[in-house]
């Protein structure tokens, strides 16, 4: 039934899953799966947490749905607010609530221009900020997510991402984003800059600490935005509770999603109370928005990763993934970048045989990742997984590269599973 599927999405495998645990997927023949995407970084503290599923569970038997018009909020939400605010920085103290990360950029997007009363938006070349036609014209991590869907949303314009090392990064980035105010969108039509602090699809680079620097300046001196889309890199995944602690700097909104609720769909965006006051009353809304379930699921994934100081934890495991695969015979590997436990490890080889390397992953029981940026590999684990498990994955990674060079690929024969 396969074939019932719409074709447009990019499919890593054919598994049908049937069940899944912790960091493990187990499909319909009971075959299971080691998973390094954690569903593209929503599942937090893995599939299934039991103390996730407990409290969804006495959840659903109380209020399944408290609609936002009908009823102004609810308990899960209540509660919500409370140990969000240990976490957030406390002039961001107002909430709208969406049920994906595309939903919440459009309205982060929405609360700048009212907020500044000007249209335009600057974001990142390589970014990724969601699928809908407004998100779709924000985001240029790869061209096959735009291609035949334009003319997208109007107003956007893009600054190369301020990368913090590499052959990619601009010292002068201040001067192409001053260059760009001056040229292409004055500061008094230009209501916001988005950005991710790491770029996600965009191959997992960071963002420059003195330029973000220089963006918190920027936004101050005209009056503009900063909004972080913290979508990928919020909730504990990069070692911070969200990806701009990095730089010292504080954003006027988060953009969050994914990892706040362990697989359910909440999502939504934080500022300041007196941005959210010039929306007008029914310039927001959403059948779904803030879920009491969903709610509930990311009350208990707050709960977790503080009481098992999983966010303190994230960055040695994620040194343990680059010391794992720095301890055996790494030759197709090129670069590893590794922020917590969101990593990118970059391959030496051509993209068919790339393509061929993804595919063949589920056959050694391994679920991956690929980026916007060539043959490079994607790890967004949960933040629950264990050093036995990364151990597991870097078996199964050098198994899958045997399968592709075989008896050609030099050096340290490849650890059989
Ligand atoms: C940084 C970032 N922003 C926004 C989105 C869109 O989120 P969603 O897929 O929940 O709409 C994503 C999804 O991958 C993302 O990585």
């Amino acid at each position: 039934m396969l074939s019932r599927l719409a074709k447009g999405v990019a499919r890593n495998s054919t598994i049908i899953a049937e069940r899944a645990s912790g960091v493990w997927v187990y499909d319909t023949h009971g075959k299971s799966y080691l998973d390094m995407t954690s569903g593209i970084g929503a599942l937090s503290t893995g599939h299934s947490h039991p103390k996730v599923v407990s409290r969804v569970r006495e959840q659903v038997g109380k209020i399944v749905h408290a609609q936002q018009n009908c009823v102004a909020s609810h308990l899960p939400q209540q509660d919500f607010f409370k140990k969000m605010a240990p976490i957030v920085p406390d002039h961001l103290d107002t909430y709208f609530f969406t049920n994906s990360g595309s939903d919440a950029v459009e309205n982060a997007i929405k609360l700048a221009r009212k907020a500044t009363g000007r249209p335009n938006i600057i974001t990142c070349l390589g970014g990724f900020h969601g699928r809908t036609l407004g998100c779709m014209a924000l985001s240029t991590s790869r061209t096959s997510c735009r291609k035949g869907y334009q003319p997208l949303m109007p107003g956007v314009f893009h600054v190369d991402f301020p990368y913090e090392v590499g052959e990619l990064r601009q010292p002068d980035w201040p001067q192409r984003l001053d260059i760009l105010l001056e040229k292409a969108t004055a500061p008094e039509e230009t209501a916001a800059i988005l950005v991710e602090p790491i770029l996600g699809e965009g191959g997992v680079h960071r963002a420059d600490t003195e330029a973000m620097q220089y963006l918190r300046e920027v936004c101050d001196k005209h009056g503009m935005l900063w909004i972080s889309d913290e979508v990928q890199t919020g909730v504990g995944r990069t070692g911070n509770w969200w990806g701009y602690e990095h730089f010292g700097v504080e954003p006027d909104v988060i953009a969050f999603g994914k990892g706040i609720a362990s697989g359910f769909p909440l999502a939504g965006i934080i500022s300041e109370k007196r941005h959210f006051d010039t929306i007008h009353t029914n310039g927001l809304g959403g059948t779904w928005n803030g879920n009491a379930v969903a709610t509930e699921a990311a009350n208990a994934t707050l709960d977790i990763l503080k009481e098992s100081r999983l966010v303190d934890q994230c960055q040695t495991k994620g040194q343990l993934v680059v010391d794992a695969l720095m301890n055996r015979d790494n030759m197709h590997i090129l670069t590893i970048r590794q922020y917590g436990l969101m990593i990118a490890i970059e391959l030496d080889m051509d993209m068919d045989t790339f393509h061929t390397f993804m595919q063949e992953a589920p056959n050694v029981g391994l679920l991956l990742l690929s980026t916007g940026m060539g043959p490079t590999i994607r790890l967004l684990p949960p933040l629950t997984i264990t050093p036995h498990e990364i151990q597991e994955f870097t078996k199964r990674l050098y198994r899958l590269l045997g399968r592709i060079y075989g008896a050609t690929a030099k050096g340290t024969a490849f650890m059989p599973i």
